[in-house]
């Protein structure tokens, strides 16, 4: 075999690979990911109580809003060429046991009557806003752990009140095992059948949610037996059960799958991707999202190219769909990483 590294140009050789990286015309031409605002989906924090709406610290240009302001930020996302949402509804009344889900829903219905067909609508479906001790599910009375069927009877009645108001898309973070499948007849049973079902299949018990547990007051809280999420969420530490749980939501019913955090689960995206053919999600949390922020206002990075960046590697790794809080600012983060 003729290695002809020697023999021509030093830097241009036949195994020169930089030629193709020479201008940005060429390197645009032969790039294999392509990004596009189509695949962004915004979170959103709609907050019952409160007067008018609070930044969030660390997520620079995310608010909590009210039912109010919360239509003119969607108006101006749409202006921004944002069409899809992630909704989390923070009610005020904490029950140990939710049986009413009535503020998100209004909140559903309200920006479903404003704006109807111009946007997707996703909803994330949990107790953890709606619990005084802000677990995921309903405890047993000793406080030691979540009952899983309580909890998702709680669950599929909350899927089955926001897609009456509307919600286009039904999409459950809490990790109970057999959610899907009860979401899905429930919503089937009562003529739901064209609501889609996003699972938070692959979510890790992750300490990347830091600022979200602000967000949304959902971090464990009191006196409590269960003190955070690791009876529920997967162990970083175990790839299997993330593929086995993929793949159960997928047997039953699951429309999108999810793989949540992005950065620090790449690999795992990259493999259940290959391995599970429907639509994959990938949630940038929130810890992710305010590293690049906090980094940028430190100086310390130029936060539009990097934030592209971190969105390119999910596509790479096989997301069709990128949920992120900077899903607003995209033109802004293309148009600077493109001139960079
Ligand atoms: C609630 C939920 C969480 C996130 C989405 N839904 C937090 C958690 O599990 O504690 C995290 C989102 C983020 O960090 O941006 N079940």
């Amino acid at each position: 075999m003729s290695q002809s590294v020697n023999c021509c140009n030093q830097d241009l050789g036949a195994l020169g690979y930089r030629r193709l990286r020479q201008s940005k015309i060429i390197r645009d031409s032969v790039k294999q990911v392509r990004l596009s605002k189509s695949q962004l989906m915004q979170p959103l924090f709609v907050v019952e109580g409160i007067a008018q709406k609070e930044v969030i610290p660390g997520l620079t240009g995310v608010y909590r809003d009210t039912m109010k302001t919360i239509l003119t930020q969607i108006e101006s996302d749409l202006k921004a060429g944002v069409k899809q949402f992630l909704l989390f509804g923070v009610p005020k009344g904490r029950n140990k046991n939710p049986k009413s889900f009535d503020f998100t829903a209004s909140a559903i219905a309200a920006i479903k009557k404003k704006f109807g067909d111009r946007l997707f609508l996703a909803v994330d479906v949990c107790l953890c806003s709606s619990t005084p001790h802000g677990h995921c599910g309903i405890l047993n009375a000793e406080g030691d752990h979540v009952l899983n069927s309580q909890t998702v009877e709680a669950l599929s009645a909350a899927a089955l009140a926001y897609a009456k108001a509307g919600a286009d898309c039904v999409a459950p973070s809490d990790m109970m095992d057999g959610r899907i499948a009860a979401i899905r007849t429930t919503l089937d049973e009562n003529g739901f059948d064209r609501t889609l079902l996003m699972s938070y299949s692959a979510k890790f018990h992750s300490k990347f949610y830091g600022p979200f547990r602000v967000a949304a007051d959902s971090a464990p809280k009191g006196e409590l037996k269960l003190k955070d999420r690791a009876t529920y969420q997967i162990d970083p530490a175990r790839p299997n059960d993330a593929l086995l749980c993929s793949e159960r939501d997928d047997l039953e019913g699951a429309d999108i799958l999810m793989v949540k955090p992005g950065m620090p689960y790449l690999d795992i995206l990259a493999d259940l991707s290959k391995k599970i053919l429907k639509p994959w999600a990938v949630y940038e949390v929130s810890g992710e999202f305010a590293a690049i922020e906090l980094m940028a206002q430190n100086g310390l990075i130029q936060k539009e190219a990097a934030h592209v960046e971190a969105w390119t590697a999910f596509v790479r790794a096989g997301a069709s769909i990128i949920i992120t809080y900077g899903a607003r600012y995209a033109d802004e983060y293309f148009k600077v990483a493109d001139s960079i």
